[in-house]
């Protein structure tokens, strides 16, 4: 693993956002896997304002995002869909018919989603934020973790994290479509954001030399060609 600490997350997201654009000048028509959260707002900024200024260009690019609410419609203004329309889709030149979000009814096809990546030569370089609690995706941590694409049960303290974006009163869905740990680490390259003296306990987990299910992250270690752009709060605690 690569580790790029920054002085604060404006640089972090800005060093991120460089090796994106690196990325897509080498592979316009590129498969990208995205996250929403908060840790990845800076760097969708630096997309609009590099796609305003001509610098960069989604034209090509494929997305596919990490996980969604289950029940959660297309529409509402929760749906990690709005989220992503609104944050990137609606701020870059990007083909809406290319941009790829797991589907909130619990009706779906998990396994389909993956095929579409396969379909699509799987993800080229993969955006990922880290929970408090090590998850990735949303890949909770405890005894078993699983493979594909799957509908999986939000552990209490991801409820509590994520309370923070929905309206008093408005209930956190308990339940969330997510890729599994092998569509993550299937991707060729991992970038990981990770900003917060809160997020430091996660760090350490990376930092030693420890795989273990009960935090996902580590299984980052695992992967060839994962980069983590990390905030000085965040790797000194
Ligand atoms: C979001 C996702 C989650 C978040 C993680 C960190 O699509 O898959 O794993 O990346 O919960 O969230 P923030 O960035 O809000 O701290």
């Amino acid at each position: 693993m690569k580790w790029i600490v920054c002085q604060g997350y404006e640089t972090m997201c800005q060093k991120a956002g460089e090796q994106f654009k690196a990325f897509l000048s080498q592979k316009p028509d590129g498969v990208l896997g995205l996250a929403t959260g908060s840790s990845p707002l800076g760097l969708y900024d630096y997309f609009a304002r590099q796609t305003a200024a001509g610098a960069m260009d989604f034209s090509r690019v494929t997305t596919f995002n990490l996980d969604e609410y289950v029940p959660m419609a297309e529409d509402h203004p929760q749906s990690y869909r709005y989220f992503m329309d609104h944050n990137l889709f609606s701020r870059i030149n990007i083909d809406p018919g290319n941009t790829f979000v797991p589907k909130g009814e619990e009706t779906l096809s998990c396994s389909e989603y993956d095929q579409m990546i396969r379909k699509r030569g799987g993800i080229d370089l993969q955006l990922l934020g880290v929970g408090h609690n090590g998850h990735i995706g949303f890949n909770e941590p405890g005894e078993r973790l699983i493979a594909g694409t799957h509908i999986t049960k939000l552990a209490p303290s991801t409820l509590s994290a994520n309370a923070r974006f929905f309206g008093e009163g408005e209930r956190v869905p308990d339940k969330a479509v997510t890729m599994g740990m092998a569509t993550i680490m299937s991707a060729k390259e991992i970038l990981v954001l990770i900003g917060g003296r809160d997020k430091h306990p996660v760090v350490n987990a990376l930092l030693d030399d420890g795989v273990t299910t009960h935090c996902p992250a580590t299984f980052l270690k695992l992967h060839p060609r994962v980069t983590i752009y990390c905030d000085k709060e965040a790797y000194e605690g």
